[in-house]
């Protein structure tokens, strides 16, 4: 893991709100496991904690970002035109472990999608991708998955199914009896949304959580979230995480 500096190659709107932001490295970044994620320094210097994001992707020095207009930091980001410095810390926290499954599945909620878009691109044709969004215009945040044929659903029913992506995947769980594996990261309504629905078959889940960061290190114990581990009931989503056993983890 490094602290490694790089300048903002692009900064593209994909659909109002939200952004795929590429940074030229100075030097290439250690390779990153799908899920692991990077603390990223804001540009300009008047957002003074780093943000955390998703590695996207990452090829020799070019490292991609997507990312949501939700508060300051965001908001800078997306007025960057480009060329601004930014220093760049990672690749940081846990990230999935793919074992030797029948079937993997990919649960994303929309931006939920950057945390597991790199996994899917690993996984490709082996990955069943069930993608949540508001509205059809989302979809274009997965333009590039579309040869996985994946299950939409929308919440106004402009494409797909008319709701959640949980209720989606409810309707097609008993159809995937075997040795299968959920990999997930969307809202927080949605993991526990997840976790009723498979608690009966306790289907093997691991979820990628997101919580506020400060330093994105371990060190500040900022990130903690509640385990069922008696020996060990608080976790740092920075440090053991971001992601998770869902069946260790309290939602
Ligand atoms: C491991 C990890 C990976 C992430 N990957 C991505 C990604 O790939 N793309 C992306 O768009 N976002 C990602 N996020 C969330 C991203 O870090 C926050 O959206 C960002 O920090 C918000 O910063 P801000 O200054 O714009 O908003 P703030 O002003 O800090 O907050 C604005 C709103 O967002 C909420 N918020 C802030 N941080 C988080 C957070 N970490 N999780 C949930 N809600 C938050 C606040 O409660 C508030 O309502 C990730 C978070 C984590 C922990
Ligand atoms: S953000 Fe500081 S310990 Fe996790």
């Amino acid at each position: 893991m490094d602290d490694i500096e790089g300048r903002i190659s692009s900064n593209k709107l994909i659909i109002p709100n939200y952004y795929l932001l590429t940074i030229k490295l100075s030097k290439p970044m250690e390779r990153a496991v799908p899920g692991q994620f990077v603390m990223l320094r804001i540009p300009g210097g008047e957002v003074f904690l780093r943000r955390p994001f998703g590695i996207y992707h990452c090829e020799g020095r070019d490292l991609t970002i997507m990312y949501k207009v939700v508060g300051k930091g965001t908001e800078r980001l997306s007025s960057s035109q480009g060329n601004e410095i930014v220093f760049v810390l990672g690749p940081l926290g846990k990230g999935f472990h793919v074992e030797k499954r029948d079937r993997y599945v990919v649960v994303a909620g929309g931006i939920g999608i950057a945390g597991v878009h790199s996994l899917i691109k690993r996984l490709n044709e082996k990955a069943t991708l069930f993608f949540g969004c508001s509205s059809k215009e989302e979809m274009t945040l997965i333009e590039d998955l579309e040869h996985l044929n994946p299950y939409i659903s929308t919440m106004n029913g402009s494409y797909g199914y008319k709701g959640d992506v949980v209720a989606l995947l409810g309707a097609h769980l008993q159809t995937m009896k075997g040795n299968i594996e959920i990999f997930t990261c969307g809202p927080g309504l949605m993991l526990k949304g997840l976790k009723a629905l498979i608690e009966n078959d306790r289907v093997p889940c691991q979820a990628l959580v997101e919580e506020r960061m400060a330093c994105g290190l371990g060190l500040c114990f900022g990130c903690v979230i509640e385990t069922d581990d008696e020996a060990e009931p608080f976790r740092r989503v920075c440090k053991e995480g971001p992601v998770f056993d869902l069946w260790q983890i309290r939602l």
